[in-house]
């Protein structure tokens, strides 16, 4: 029986094994563990890759979200609207900052943030639109922008999930003010712990994010804000600065995983596969399928050596914590449907195509038939 972890992440640490090995004892070596040359590179770097003139390394996808949100100075009792159907820290971040989340549900088709429903959301103290671009799929980018440009809303994008995605050939995280980006370890670019990032063109939005992140000052002594310690946490940038460069052929191979999967998974069961949205190019930091026999599948997969993931088993209004949201059960119906029946496959840039078709075989065995692609598979063995 073969074993296929969700993710495995060593063997991108072996392809940048020297670089980093020499840039890690460079450091130890100099015992300089905050901020400092390393920090200021993969800033650089970032932002080149991000097509953006500013990047602020941040210590979690979760402080970029948070800082972003202090950085802007909104009214007090601002409104941001986001989906339900996301990670909890996109709309703890909201609240922590002392705004208001305004939730909306999904396009079933695509899971992402409705468009409509992002529409209707808007009130006079609306004043961002966050995206999640979900999964490594590019939220309805081009419906938001028009939506934020008409009512005069800010976009600010969680690319935590997408980085290296595009839509329309521009790049997820430049079509807003600001992006958030985590480098959690299993995201598309992974640190070896936690670390995030904001990008923006916006000189004056770039400072406060960076003075906020670090006690609210620029200069050593001086602190115009109250601030609090969020920084990027130097060797995790060293470790970023290494892997960066492999970032887009790492997308590639994700993407080539994906359509091992869409290819072998066609048609098995009631299988619900992911849908890509007219011009959009993914990144598919998660695979996630639909099932009505979402539990059964994921116990007969595990008890086949295949771990799978939910992503997420409850949307975040249904959480306690957020129940004085007023939102409750039934508030957002393909949000909650969605969480009931999707199951993620694992996904990894070095998943490779013989585990790829194991977890299709498998998967296809559960409900009662060989794939297509395995009956090719064979057909092609057999000649
Ligand atoms: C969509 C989304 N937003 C925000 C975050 C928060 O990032 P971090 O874990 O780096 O704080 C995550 C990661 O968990 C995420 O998936």
């Amino acid at each position: 029986m073969l074993k296929i972890p969700f993710v495995d992440l060593h063997p991108q640490y072996l392809e940048v094994k020297q670089r980093l090995d020499e840039s890690l004892a460079r450091l130890i070596g100099a015992s300089s563990f905050i901020g400092g040359a390393a920090v200021r590179e993969f800033e650089a770097a970032l932002a080149g890759e991000e097509a953006r003139r500013f990047a602020v390394g941040v210590k979690s996808g979760t402080a970029a979200l948070q800082l972003v949100f202090e950085g802007l100075d909104l009214p007090p009792g601002a409104e941001i609207i986001t989906t339900t159907h996301t990670a909890v820290p996109t709309v703890e971040a909201i609240v922590r900052a002392g705004f208001k989340p305004v939730l909306c549900d999904i396009d079933p088709a695509t899971y992402q943030i409705s468009a409509g429903a992002a529409a209707a959301a808007v009130t006079s103290r609306t004043a961002v639109l966050l995206p999640v671009h979900l999964y490594g799929v590019p939220a309805p980018l081009r419906e938001l922008s028009a939506l934020a440009g008409r009512k005069g809303l800010t976009l600010v994008e969680d690319v935590a999930q997408a980085q290296g995605a595009a839509l329309d050939g521009k790049r997820v995280g430049t079509w807003g003010a600001a992006a958030c980006f985590s480098f959690f370890p299993s995201k598309c670019l992974g640190g070896f712990g936690d670390s995030g990032a904001v990008t923006t063109d916006r000189e004056p939005l770039a400072s406060k994010v960076r003075a906020l992140s670090n006690h609210g000052r620029l200069e050593k002594f001086t602190h115009e804000v109250v601030g609090v310690n969020e920084r990027i946490d130097t060797l995790q940038a060293a470790v970023l600065s290494a892997k960066l460069p492999r970032l887009a052929d790492w997308n590639a191979m994700r993407r080539r995983a994906a359509r091992w999967y869409v290819e072998g998974l066609a048609g098995v069961g009631d299988l619900v596969l992911p849908e890509v949205p007219g011009g959009a190019e993914p990144v598919w930091h998660l695979f996630v399928v639909r099932t009505g026999k979402r539990d059964e599948l994921a116990r007969h997969l595990a008890a086949r050596g295949v771990q799978t993931g939910m992503h997420y088993p409850a949307p975040v209004h249904l959480h306690p914590a957020y129940a004085s949201l007023g939102y409750g059960k039934g508030a957002f119906p393909q949000a909650e449907a969605a969480a009931a029946s999707i199951l993620s496959l694992p996904i990894y840039p070095h998943l490779t195509e013989g585990e790829a078709a194991y977890v299709v075989e498998q998967t296809a065995a559960f409900f009662g038939k060989g794939s297509r692609a395995t009956a090719a598979a064979s057909r092609r063995s057999a000649d």
